[in-house]
């Protein structure tokens, strides 16, 4: 009976699946979706011995642990240590050489995944530290994915996400990470400037202003409508000047916001 599960997914189902997944994390899916759904939620309803997708729905609406199981398993993950290095050029040539070190930088790693970019914004940071005796940074990950979360704390990589990172950064990766065979883990002396906690983008965040936000690969996962909110919830986090990083294949130009273009990827809240 259980082997039934992927064709039980009617287009009655599948429609109230993508609901449950837009309800939950604002991710807006559509029919097209029909097989990573299935490939992702098919061996959980399996797993807990859940004949129908209806009756797990109703266990995910029930409200309990399996709400968080729910998320992290249509939510994707994917990150790298510095992906897209016109943005990490940007950073490492342009804001922080701009930065006044006597001020404490804050930066926002929005969606953050499993970390990578936090950690890779924390190494570029200490390396202005280097070069600027009494700098101060905090960096704040959050991400709505609990497994990303754990991962993103426990800070050790392997595969292609260290392939890429030896690849392009070799000595960044030597002197902040500890290397165990293929598994790297990034040393204390970055972690204690980054912290790690869960949040969802469509809501306020209770935290203080930051001045560099990236918010990359996340909004190419939401209808317009919830761009705007999560775009409304980012602009209240950030202070006067600050600066949004936003992925390759994102623009908020069309949305109408209160922020200023600079270049590719960034724009800039007005200064006043
Ligand atoms: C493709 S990853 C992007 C990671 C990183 N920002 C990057 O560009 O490499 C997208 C992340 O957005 C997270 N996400 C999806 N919906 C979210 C929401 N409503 N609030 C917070 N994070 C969300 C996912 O859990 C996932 O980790």
């Amino acid at each position: 009976m259980l082997a039934d599960c992927e064709a039980q997914l009617s287009e009655r189902t599948l429609e109230a699946l993508i609901a449950l997944v837009r309800q939950y994390t604002g991710i807006a899916m559509n029919e097209r979706k029909s097989v990573l759904l299935q490939g992702r939620l098919g061996p959980r309803l399996r797993a807990l011995a859940i004949p129908s997708y209806e009756q797990y729905m109703a266990l995910v609406r029930a409200g309990g642990a399996e709400v968080q199981v729910f998320i992290d398993m249509v939510t994707t993950n994917d990150t790298l240590f510095f992906r897209t290095p016109a943005v990490w050029d940007y950073i490492e040539r342009d804001f922080l050489p701009h930065w006044d070190a006597a001020r404490c930088l804050r930066i926002w790693s929005a969606a953050a995944a499993t970390g990578e970019e936090a950690y890779s914004l924390a190494m570029l940071c200490e390396q202005f530290l280097q070069r600027h005796p009494g700098f101060r940074y905090q960096i704040v990950g959050t991400d709505i994915s609990a497994t990303a979360l754990e991962a993103a704390r426990a800070g050790q990589y392997e595969g292609r996400s260290v392939e890429r990172f030896q690849a392009s950064h070799p000595q960044l990766l030597a002197r902040y990470c500890r290397r165990s065979g293929t598994r790297i883990t990034v040393n204390p002396e970055l972690k204690q400037h980054v912290q790690f906690g869960s949040h969802n983008l469509l809501r306020k965040l209770d935290a203080a202003p930051f001045d560099l936000v990236m918010l990359r690969n996340v909004l190419i996962y939401f209808d317009e409508t919830n761009q705007r909110q999560v775009l409304e919830q980012v602009q209240r986090q950030m202070a006067p000047g600050a600066r949004l990083v936003l992925g390759e294949q994102e623009s908020i130009t069309r949305l109408g916001t209160a922020l200023q273009y600079q270049q590719a990827h960034i724009y800039h809240r007005d200064a006043a």
